[in-house]
């Protein structure tokens, strides 16, 4: 054991840095070479049921056009047969990863009908990944459901899935629901072994010459930490002993991973950072908070492990309401404002 080593999942990993799920963890080539800067896991990016399902319905199609042409279609069908579905090559990749790789290969799924998670967790098990994580990236625009009714259904999802699988389960979750505590703690109830603090939501932008809707990817900067910081700080207390948690966006270096790790989390995951730094960043963050370790006495990362986590500050407010105020009376005018009588 080393002194970084954590566990995240019932994984032993050697360090709390995982590459999360993005561009570079597609491939088994660009996975091995995240491994290689010292990635402790990789998280697969999600397969998408609905590109399944999109998949699904062409083929159906293009058999149904088929069939009214028996001759064509003779010749039609070994050709189908041959074409790989997105499924099959994503299982394909959970298997080439794990006959490559020696950290733990985490896939994601980002399903539609709760029919569909369960299915493939059952997919990707046989595929033989190492662990889970459910990407829940849904954007509540229907008034007709209420939050209950889309809470209900995330946790609706997590029971199937723990049901039809018995690897271990993340829950990748975003921070926009009302009564975030109460639902991880029913995500957890309903068989989460971890809850992924947070998922990002991408804005898409409006070119106004073409009236269109354009998908746009901004990469994360550090200080979008501070809402996972929060809520690990929260949620560590409340998790404490029934599921692990990971800090997801804006971890940027590896004073960034110290402080995830001090509000509880017990992994850091990081994107945008290697997009923007290029997969060796991976080894300077390690470094970063190898040099943070020494500098402040920690000798193990599992020393400072929740030690400002919301059970254990010695101001427990300041990740709540009160804080509000003090941070509003700690913004300083610029100069030319501070000339100005104080309101009383
Ligand atoms: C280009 C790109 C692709 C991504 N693909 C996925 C994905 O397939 N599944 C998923 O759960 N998250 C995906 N993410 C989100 C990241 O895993 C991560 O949660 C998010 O970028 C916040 O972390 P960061 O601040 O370190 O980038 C993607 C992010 C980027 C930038």
């Amino acid at each position: 054991m080393s002194r970084l080593t954590t566990r995240y999942l019932g994984l032993e990993l050697r360090t709390p840095l995982v590459a999360s799920a993005g561009p570079y963890t597609r491939t088994p080539e660009s996975a091995l070479r995240l491994q290689e800067a010292g990635a402790s896991a990789i998280v697969m990016p999600s397969l998408f049921e609905e590109e399944v399902a999109r998949e699904q319905d062409e083929l159906s199609r293009a058999l149904d056009q088929g069939s009214e042409s028996f001759a064509e279609a003779l010749n039609y069908f070994p050709a189908l047969a041959a074409v790989e579905s997105t499924a099959e090559r994503y299982l394909a990749s959970v298997s080439e990863m794990k006959q490559r790789l020696d950290i733990p290969v985490i896939a994601s799924l980002n399903g539609t009908s709760p029919g569909g998670w369960a299915y493939f967790a059952g997919e990707i098990e046989q595929a033989g990944a190492d662990a889970l994580e459910l990407n829940l990236y849904r954007i509540a625009a229907d008034p007709a459901q209420t939050g209950a009714a889309v809470e209900e259904r995330d946790v609706e999802v997590v029971r199937r899935v723990r049901q039809a699988t018995r690897l271990p389960l993340a829950v990748k979750i975003s921070p926009a629901y009302s009564a975030l505590a109460n639902h991880a703690v029913r995500l957890i109830e309903a068989g989460a072994d971890g809850l992924v603090l947070f998922n990002r939501f991408y804005q898409p932008d409006i070119d106004p010459d073409s009236r269109e809707v354009i998908p746009r990817v901004s990469l994360s900067e550090p200080w979008e930490l501070r809402l996972p910081l929060r809520w690990l700080a929260i949620l560590r207390p409340l998790s404490a002993g029934r599921a692990c948690l990971a800090a997801s966006s804006g971890v940027a270096s590896g004073v960034d991973v110290a402080k995830a790790l001090l509000v509880g989390a017990d992994v850091a995951m990081t994107t945008s950072a290697l997009l923007r730094h290029g997969r060796e960043h991976l080894a300077t963050m390690e470094r970063e908070l190898m040099a943070w370790l020494d500098a402040n006495e920690y000798f193990t990362v599992e020393e400072l492990r929740g030690s400002v986590s919301y059970a254990a500050s010695d101001d427990p407010a300041a990740f709540e309401r009160a804080n509000y105020l003090r941070v509003l009376r700690s913004w300083n005018p610029p100069n030319e404002l501070t000339t100005r009588p104080q309101l009383p």
